[in-house]
């Protein structure tokens, strides 16, 4: 790989929390820094990718040469994440998208009331945009790759989400032992239909270039024979 090597792909990956609001002040969220997401960004602009990043809220410096666009909620990342992979050759999936938002938003500030101690929140699931950007016709569909954060049974449960999101590639990380979230470093388990391999645990940015050289390997085999 030299340096413009993919200077002839477009490359869509969604990185972070999303952000649900519950109303004006409060909201609904996860751990997720972005690091990886960031990382794997870089690195294809680093080989000469063009770069569109569509980051939740996070405290990370866009990369260089990277189009980032910021986004808040699970619904508006589907959008912009939808109409940048429709013209791109790989989208990567790697936001921790929240998996429900509250139903409606409350206008005002959900007060507290003395009599009572139970508050109930409504909430309905969240478009999925990884499964939904694989389920574009094939003239829009990119090759499609996600992640899968997993406690337990690591293989098989990264296995069952690449067929059941119809994915071309999944990146699974065993998150059992609380060494990624916000970590520096993480060890990738790769899983797509021709085969397996680990990438080794390391600082995430020499992690991405790896996941990147595997995934352009992949992506070649599948749609350049
Ligand atoms: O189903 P699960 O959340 O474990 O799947 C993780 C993968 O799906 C990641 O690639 C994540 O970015 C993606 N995802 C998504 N939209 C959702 C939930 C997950 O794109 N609503």
């Amino acid at each position: 790989f030299q340096e413009q090597s993919l200077a002839h792909l477009t490359v869509t990956i969604t990185a972070g929390p999303t952000r649900e609001a519950l109303d004006p002040v409060r909201y609904i969220s996860n751990h997720s820094s972005g690091k990886m997401g960031f990382a794997i960004a870089e690195a294809f602009a680093r080989l000469g990718a063009t770069v569109n990043l569509v980051a939740g809220p996070v405290h990370l410096p866009t990369p260089l040469n990277v189009n980032r666009i910021d986004v808040v909620s699970a619904i508006e990342m589907e959008k912009v994440a939808l109409n940048y992979a429709k013209e791109s050759q790989i989208f990567v999936g790697c936001a921790a998208v929240a998996d429900y938002r509250a139903e409606k938003i409350a206008l005002n500030k959900i007060k507290k009331t003395e009599k009572n101690d139970e508050l109930t929140l409504r909430l309905v699931k969240n478009p999925d945009i990884v499964a939904n950007i694989a389920a574009l016709e094939q003239k829009y569909r990119p090759f499609v790759v996600g992640f899968a954060a997993e406690t337990e049974q690591v293989a098989q449960y990264a296995q069952d989400k690449l067929k059941r999101k119809n994915l071309d590639l999944i990146c699974a990380n065993d998150v059992s032992n609380g060494l990624v979230f916000n970590s520096e470093q993480n060890e990738l388990q790769l899983f797509w239909q021709g085969g397996s391999l680990t990438l080794p645990r390391s600082d995430k940015k020499y992690l991405a270039t790896q996941l990147v050289f595997q995934l352009i390997e992949i992506y070649n085999k599948n749609y350049c024979l």
